[in-house]
């Protein structure tokens, strides 16, 4: 056991950087797998993985009380059953490769929470992938791999994070030469945080940086390693509480998946190179119970840009680096306006009462709630 055990933490530390030995955080080495390249490390400075002060879910819901699937694309909202809260599929390899998986498992799962703290109302909130590309190079990470606790970390102490509507994905980072990247600028500019462009420079036209704008922040973040008792029990209790996590997994045998629940992987296979979303559970006709988690190589890649394996043995990796973050606050209306040329904005807002926030509050505030809501098989936030 003790020989299993130095063994497999050697391995593993070796491996999946997040594993936490006492209070020491380990870093990660590389896949030895000539083609693929190891999109998941841990830079420098991230150093703080956990930050949180609020309650785990696992602390208040107990296993049995927990439903037997559970579908972030498929809940009931406001009575209306079949909705989805998860916002959109992506794809992290267009207009050319970029190793930026962990900001997209990172980001996706984030804006899925504020979707669902929304009850899936309004226009979904799109975070910027980007700007994580653009400044997170100490921290998050690059197009040459990073970390999603990295991210939230960064998001956290460097945010507020913009939207993708003032800085969309060109899958791009200061130290790719991939495509086009060796042509644009990448740098941490206030251009590239948010910007807007007043026209074409033939006639006169810049872009410039915002001053502020429709933005979201990080209130608390945290991991869940293979070393943590009751994993499974953990992980399905944030999922269900407060909404999917992005989770390391092993890419190499999702390379060629074609569909179905994987049941299988090698000791080899728990070897995290990739960052995906978990977004939930379910139990398929043999009554194994399984993960249904995001990829963000598009929708034509696996099950509309899904796969699905079994959960309990750390299949691929997937339960041994799990990361979370809950928002703090995100503008929802009456943001700062700008005029199209970026003028004018950091000024009044269309009403008195300045930007509108909301902010999230996490479900240990309402326990009450969330017993009301196990208890009656609905969700206490919906
Ligand atoms: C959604 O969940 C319900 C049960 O809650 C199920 O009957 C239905 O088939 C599911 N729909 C999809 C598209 O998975
Ligand atoms: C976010 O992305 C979804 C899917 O592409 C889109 O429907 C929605 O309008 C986007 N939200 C904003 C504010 O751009
Ligand atoms: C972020 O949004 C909030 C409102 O949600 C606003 O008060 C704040 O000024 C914004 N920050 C920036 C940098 O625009």
């Amino acid at each position: 056991m003790a020989s299993f055990l130095s063994r497999s933490f050697f391995f593993l530390a070796a491996t999946s950087p997040l594993l936490v030995a006492g209070d020491e955080f380990i870093r990660g080495g590389v896949v030895p797998d000539g083609l693929r390249i190891n999109e998941f490390k841990v830079l420098e400075g991230h150093d703080t993985p956990e930050d949180f002060h609020s309650p785990l879910p696992h602390e208040y819901i107990a296993e049995g009380e927990l439903p037997t699937s559970w579908d972030w694309r498929n809940v009931t909202v406001g009575g209306n059953s079949g909705r989805s809260l998860l916002t959109h599929s992506l794809n992290q390899h267009i207009p050319q490769y970029c190793g930026s998986c962990w900001a997209h498992g990172a980001m996706s799962a984030l804006a899925d929470r504020i979707k669902i703290a929304r009850g899936g109302v309004g226009d979904d909130i799109n975070l910027s992938i980007q700007y994580l590309l653009n400044c997170g190079g100490g921290v998050a990470g690059s197009c040459w791999g990073g970390s999603h606790s990295g991210a939230y970390q960064f998001a956290k102490t460097d945010g507020p994070l913009p939207y993708d509507t003032c800085n969309p994905y060109l899958a791009c980072s200061s130290d790719s030469t991939e495509g086009f990247c060796g042509a644009i600028d990448t740098t941490c500019s206030k251009a590239n945080i948010c910007r807007t462009c007043s026209t074409f420079i033939s006639k006169g036209g810049t872009c410039s940086g915002i001053d502020h704008y429709p933005n979201a922040t990080v209130a608390e973040h945290g991991t869940y390693n293979l070393f943590t008792s009751d994993r499974v029990h953990k992980i399905k209790a944030e999922i269900y509480a407060r909404g999917p996590v992005a989770a390391g997994v092993n890419a190499i045998p999702l390379l060629d998946y074609k569909g179905g629940v994987i049941k299988e992987g090698s000791y080899f296979d728990m070897m995290v190179d990739h960052v995906v979303s978990i977004t939930g559970w379910d139990v398929d006709e043999e009554g194994d119970e399984y993960w249904i988690v995001r990829n963000s190589w598009g929708q034509y890649w696996g099950e509309m840009g899904f796969f699905r394996l079994t959960t309990g043995t750390n299949l691929l990796g997937i339960e041994s680096t799990v990361a979370w973050a809950t928002p703090g606050s995100f503008t929802v209306a009456n943001n700062f306006p700008c005029g199209e040329g970026g003028g004018g904005c950091g000024g009044k807002a269309s009403d008195d009462n300045g930007p509108h926030a909301q902010y999230y509050v996490d479900p240990s505030i309402n326990l009450q709630a969330v017993k009301r809501g196990l208890r009656e098989g609905h969700h206490h936030m919906l």
